[in-house]
This record gives C-alpha cells, sequence and structure tokens, in this order.
C-alpha cells in the first residue's frame, strides 16, 4: 500500500512538473522569445526580372543558413505580384489573414503603399520594404516599417566614374573617331522608380564633371527590361548609323539587350555600354568583353539585411541587434564597380 502511495506521488510530481514546463515553454513564446519556427511573406513586383529573382534566390539562401544555425524553422512565402499593385495588395491581405511574422515588399507602386501599410499595422505586422523604396511619409506611418536598398546617387557615380576614367586613361577609347564629343544613348527604367532618375542624372553629372564632352543622341524607356531595350537600341542603330559611342544603361538587363541588338544587327563598332546590378548575366557580358562595366550591389548582404530584420522582427527582436540602419529604418547595401 505504502509503495503504491510512493510510487503516485512520484508520477504526480513528473506530471506537474512537465505541466509547468509547458506553461512556460508556452510564456516565454508568447513573449516571442521562444519561437521554434516563422513565417515570412516576400512579394515581388515581378518574379522575372532578373535583379529581383536574383535576390529571391539569396533570401531562399539566407533562409536555410538561418534555420542551420538557430534550429528555427523557417516558411518563406513568395509571391508573385506580376506588376499588379491590386494583387499584391490580396497577396498582403492574405498572409496577414493567415498570421505571418513579418512581410518583405516589393512594393509595386511605390506610391501607393500606405493601404497596405494600415492594413499591416492594424493586425501587428512589421514591413521590411526593399528596392522599391516607399516615399518618406508613408515610412513615418509606423515605426514597424523599414526599408533596404542601394543607393541610387551611389549607383550612379560609380557608373559615371567607370567612363570617366577610361576617358582620362586614354580620351580614344570612349571617344571613338576622335571627333571631341562623345556621342551616347540612355536607356531608362521605369519612370515611377527612384532608381530610375537619379541614376540617369548623377551618371551624366559625374560624367560631365570627369571632363567627359557628352553628346546625347537619343534616349529612352526600356522599364528595366532587356527585350524593350533591344527594340530600342535596334532602332538607334539605324537611325544614327555608325555615330553611336556609349550606352549609359540604368541597370544590365537593358545593357544587355542593347547588346542583343548589336549582335543580330551584326554591328562590329566598338560601342561602350555600361550597366548597374553586376548581375551574373551581366557579369558574364562583362567577362565576354561586351560590356565596359557595371555597378554591383552585394546581394548576399542584401538578402541578409532584409532577411535578418524580418527574422528579429518575427520573433519580437530589435532589428538593430543585427544589422546597422540609417535613422532607425534604412539599411543600404554596399557597391562595387567591375570593370573590363
Ligand atoms: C533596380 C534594378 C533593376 C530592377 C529594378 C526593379 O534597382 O537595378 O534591374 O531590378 O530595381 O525594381
Amino acid at each position: 500500500m505504502k509503495k503504491t502511495w510512493k510510487i503516485l506521488s512520484v508520477a504526480l510530481i513528473l506530471v506537474l512538473l512537465a505541466a509547468g514546463a509547458g506553461l512556460w515553454r508556452r510564456q516565454k513564446e508568447a513573449q516571442g522569445q521562444e519561437k521554434t519556427a516563422i513565417r515570412l511573406g516576400i512579394l515581388l513586383y515581378r518574379g522575372d526580372d532578373t535583379f529581383i529573382s536574383n535576390v529571391r534566390q539569396a533570401l531562399e539562401e539566407q533562409a536555410k543558413g538561418y534555420e542551420q544555425e538557430t534550429g528555427i524553422k523557417v516558411v518563406l512565402t513568395i509571391e508573385d505580384a506580376k506588376e499588379s499593385q491590386n494583387t499584391q495588395n490580396s497577396q498582403a491581405e492574405r498572409l496577414i489573414s493567415l498570421g505571418y511574422d513579418a512581410l518583405c515588399v516589393n512594393i509595386v507602386d511605390r506610391s501607393t503603399a500606405s493601404g497596405m501599410i494600415d492594413d499591416a499595422m492594424s493586425a501587428g505586422v512589421p514591413v521590411v520594404f526593399f528596392n522599391r523604396e516607399p516615399v518618406e511619409e508613408d515610412l513615418n506611418l509606423w515605426e514597424k516599417l523599414y526599408y533596404v536598398g542601394a543607393d541610387a546617387k551611389e549607383s550612379a557615380v560609380l557608373q559615371g566614374n567607370i567612363v570617366a576614367e577610361a576617358y582620362q586613361k586614354d580620351p580614344r577609347s570612349i571617344d571613338l573617331d576622335g571627333d571631341g564629343k562623345v556621342n551616347y544613348v540612355l536607356l531608362e527604367g521605369e519612370t515611377s522608380h527612384q532608381d530610375s532618375l537619379i541614376r540617369t542624372e548623377w551618371s551624366i553629372q559625374t560624367l560631365m564633371e570627369g571632363g567627359v564632352p557628352l553628346e546625347k543622341l537619343t534616349g529612352g524607356i526600356a522599364n528595366w527590361e532587356r527585350s524593350q531595350a533591344s527594340v530600342l537600341m535596334e532602332q538607334w542603330l539605324e537611325q544614327f548609323p555608325g555615330q553611336i559611342e556609349l550606352v549609359i544603361s540604368n541597370n544590365d538587363d537593358m545593357a544587355l539587350g542593347a547588346i542583343d541588338a548589336m549582335e543580330r544587327l551584326e554591328i562590329l563598332d566598338k560601342i561602350n555600354i555600361v550597366g548597374i546590378d553586376g548581375t551574373p548575366q551581366g557579369v558574364q557580358a562583362l567577362e565576354r568583353g561586351k560590356l565596359l562595366g557595371t555597378v554591383q550591389s552585394d546581394r548576399t548582404e542584401y538578402a541578409y539585411a532584409i532577411f535578418h530584420i524580418a527574422a528579429a522582427l518575427a520573433l519580437g527582436q530589435d532589428p538593430e541587434e543585427a544589422v546597422e540602419l540609417e535613422k532607425g529604418t534604412y539599411y543600404w547595401t554596399h557597391q562595387k564597380t567591375l570593370t573590363r
């Protein structure tokens, strides 16, 4: 009888201990300290954009590395808005209603972020915007909004310097016919994108300050797209035969489009072409001697910043312990020039 009581009491103590541990774990989880899994939504403006799909891949790598390092399971749900803000708003609403811990948003229309921000704010879901920067007024609506990107002015100054330095070393390498003028054409990204205008303005400014005697032949908007740029370049090559000396492109994909047009028309002129992004495709063109140079933003660092800010927020931690932020909101990735 005594023995049975003893066994029963030990069992009771064990049950109580287990229940206590469960309660403690749940309390910790509620405080966000011991979550064993996080769910992050990644919303892309266009999944087939080359630069963005590279960042997406790097984000997936970050998530894997993080799982291995911390033992915390990461659910990444990646959605493609195919350039529709309405589609993207519905994707955000759905993930918010499913209780996702944070969203990483490459917003379609950077001037209309406030709708999505309102939804996220009322549900308490933090948002890390990236690459397409919402207006400052919107980013100031809530303290749990962040932005990760590459500084457009810096990209442009670095791009301008690639050409200016080549010109200073050997003017004839840029002014191909030696007439004292460098005839250029300009390929621009989307008009609504903060990077397009700033990159164009500062690239030209840097070239002028670097003493390159620029003369614009023409320019056009190719919305970051290789095929659109290729159509424009083909027209320009026909319109200005033998005259184009330099192609300044707001990104690598459009620079590749210009190369495609030259190859299609079998133009062997040594036209210099510069891009921005440093995508693997851009780097390959550089190695083949088709590009004069490009400006690379470190995509591993880019993805590291987006992922770690989001993961910290998902766990209720301070993202500034993971990365250094400007004004508590912005993270700017490092960039470097690559030349042939
Ligand atoms: C730019 C990038 C482009 C394109 C665009 C999309 O920063 O240079 O290639 O990806 O973002 O928003």
